[in-house]
């Protein structure tokens, strides 16, 4: 197979569903590896919107499958909501396939979610509260529930059983009056297993099929690698690991199958959520920049905070995942900011230092040093007819100077610039497909 990988660089909302839809026209196959419905993913087609939490965003492309690896989590109801309103806007989700070794969110994932973050007071991490770390811990504590187990009712019911009864101990310890029935749970699930049953198969084998057919599969990143349980921002992080070492584990393809990292920046930072934040601007520049670029969560809603383009951040993901290429989102929001800076360095107890550091402590005593640039001001369409004819060399001075230096400074090329919501404002600079 060619493999190819769409990462986030920084603390997710990078764009990767426009760069991932664009992508899917030339692969057979778009593989979610990790996350759950925590991600949102936004694409804009013609005229029309589409926000995806759990289906990988291929599925908006004709005749592909779309496939949903045994690292994602999957919350049967969002999912099923998503398929319906999918089909009711005439898409066909003909093409899903759910691996049998999904892990399921259940209510109690997401009632847990809520009680932890309450009981946290000051120091809770700001999660979308879908349940995502409640059901990674049962996985790991090897008493999660899985798509395997759903479409066998025996199976599913003795697992439920046992699941209901310790959670619902936990709830009394935590102080919550609320109870979960047995029934109502059973019924309400084993309904779900029956609608979604011809989904779910071992996508693993359907992969290694491919392979041998030399197929071109795109893996499908959520969140960034700032959020990935082991390097990013601990404990401000999600409870997966977002980064390229991932891609095996959660979709079942040997670790070689990757041929090609692209790795996806917006053109400054965003992270929603707790925890320090270098380069975060004061707020009211913080807002203006919310504000020009629609930074409110897709899955939450919440705005943003908003910075400059950190390349610390993006440098330890590029290192991390083995990222060969960067695609530079929002180029045209930015554009419209006045002076621009960007960060590729901290000064941490009055010493230069270019590694992210682990500690949080020590991240929040970091300095960001920044370099500045001029703007390009807004992006016009004789500007991106120019680009569709000329390539690179039509790029505007101050671009051209803004990429400059994040090639220079992360040492691998700018592949593509998205200039705007439309499938047609994401201009290629150089090949991304591996060859
Ligand atoms: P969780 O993944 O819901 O447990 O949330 C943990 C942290 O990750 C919180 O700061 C969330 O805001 C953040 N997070 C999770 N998913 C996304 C995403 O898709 N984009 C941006 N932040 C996310």
């Amino acid at each position: 197979m060619t493999g190819l990988a769409v990462l986030g660089t920084q603390w997710g909302d990078e764009g990767k569903g426009k760069l991932v839809d664009f992508l899917a026209e030339d692969a057979k196959a778009i593989v979610r590896f990790q996350g759950g419905d925590n991600a949102g993913h936004t694409v804009k087609i013609g005229p029309e919107t589409f926000k995806l939490h759990i289906l990988p965003s291929g599925i908006l492309r004709k005749g592909k499958l779309a496939i949903v690896g045994n690292g994602v989590i999957v919350n049967p109801k969002v999912l099923i909501e998503e398929i319906d309103g999918l089909e009711k806007r005439g898409i066909s989700c003909a093409g899903l396939r759910i691996s049998d070794r999904t892990h399921l969110i259940m209510p109690y994932h997401v009632m847990l979610d809520g009680a932890e973050e309450r009981l946290k007071a000051g120091k809770n991490v700001g999660t979308t509260g879908r349940g995502i770390g409640p059901c990674y811990s049962d996985k790991i504590a090897r008493v999660g529930i899985r798509m395997c187990d759903l479409i066998d009712e025996k199976v599913f019911r003795d697992k439920l059983r046992f699941a209901i009864d310790l959670k619902n101990r936990i709830f009394k310890a935590y102080g919550m009056e609320q109870q979960l029935s047995y029934e109502a749970v059973a019924k309400e699930y084993l309904a779900y297993g029956k609608r979604l049953g011809k989904y779910i198969t071992d996508t693993g084998a359907i992969l290694r099929k491919l392979d041998e057919r030399n197929s071109k599969i795109l893996f499908e990143g959520a969140q960034g690698s700032l959020l990935d349980i082991d390097y990013g921002t601990y404990p401000y992080v999600t409870s997966s690991n977002t980064i390229a070492g991932n891609i095996s584990n959660g979709s079942g393809v040997p670790p070689g199958s990757i041929d090609g990292i692209i790795g996806i920046a917006k053109a400054y930072t965003t992270r929603v959520g707790s925890g320090p934040f270098p380069t975060e601007l004061p707020e009211r520049e913080g807002v203006a920049l919310a504000k020009a670029g629609g930074e409110f969560g897709t899955t939450t809603g919440r705005m943003r905070r908003c910075g400059w383009l950190d390349l610390v951040v993006v440098s330890h993901a590029v290192r991390l995942s083995g990222i060969d290429s960067i695609g530079l989102t929002k180029m045209d929001v930015l554009g419209t900011m006045g002076k621009l800076r960007i960060c590729d360095r901290y000064r941490l107890d009055g010493k230069m230092i270019r590694d992210f550091p682990a500690s949080l402590e020590a991240l929040a005593r970091c300095e960001p040093v920044y370099s500045e640039f001029g703007s390009w001001g807004e992006v016009s369409e004789s500007m991106i007819e120019k680009l569709k004819k000329k390539g690179k060399s039509g790029l505007p001075i101050e671009i051209k100077q803004y990429i400059g230096h994040i090639e220079k400074s992360l040492g691998i090329p700018v592949s593509a610039i998205g200039l705007g919501k439309e499938r047609d404002r994401t201009i290629v600079l150089r090949n991304i497909w591996p060859k």
